[in-house]
């Protein structure tokens, strides 16, 4: 009996003088590395920000400006037209009426309580490529919040087919 518990002290001794690493320095020795040695991110740390310039994989970039996206930006609903207004009226009632009104004159009820809107259906507005109206919609200008966060990018060039239509009938 007093034997076997010697034994055990012994045993155990050499056990935890194996576990203990004498120089810090020393590279551990490790039996199936865990998440204990994973580059864990310290709780606090603003670790969603991203590094500077750095770009999700997920983003889609735009051109800066309305003048760089009418240039650079095409609809993709002019390769097949047909009923795509239908479908961006239901968008320009839903986001654009309450400002710009149902013909895009400007006479939304909100108008006259916010900074009145231009009227969108005039000539100079006509002449303007899709891309400016779409960068509009997207990033807002001066007095008009921008609705990229709400409308999606398919509805939003829905919505300027729809404008087309609203130009031509206010001609
Ligand atoms: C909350 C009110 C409001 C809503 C909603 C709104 N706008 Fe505007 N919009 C404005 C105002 C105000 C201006 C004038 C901005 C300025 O010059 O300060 C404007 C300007 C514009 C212009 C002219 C931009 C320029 O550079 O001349 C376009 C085009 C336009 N809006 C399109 C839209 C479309 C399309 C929608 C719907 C997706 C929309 N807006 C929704 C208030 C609104």
């Amino acid at each position: 009996m007093k034997l076997s518990i010697s034994r055990t002290y012994l045993c155990l001794s050499i056990i935890l003088t194996a576990a203990c690493n004498k120089d810090p320095n020393d590279t551990k020795l490790q039996y199936l590395p865990d998440m204990a040695d994973s580059p864990a991110v310290k709780a606090q740390l603003e670790y969603l920000d991203p590094p500077e310039g750095s770009v999700p994989s997920s983003a889609i970039l735009y051109p800066a400006t309305a003048d760089a996206s009418e240039k650079a930006l095409q609809n993709p609903f002019l390769q097949y037209p047909e009923g795509q207004a239908e479908k961006g009226k239901k968008f320009y009632n839903i986001y654009c009426v309450p400002c710009h009104g149902e013909t895009g004159k400007g006479d939304g009820l909100v108008s006259a309580k916010f900074p009145a809107p231009p009227d969108i259906t005039t000539e100079a507005y006509a002449k303007r490529g899709d891309g400016f109206f779409f960068h509009t919609i997207t990033f807002g200008v001066r007095n008009m919040p921008s609705y990229g966060h709400s409308i999606a990018a398919h509805e939003r060039w829905l919505i300027v087919m729809y404008l087309r239509e609203l130009q031509k009938a206010g001609k």
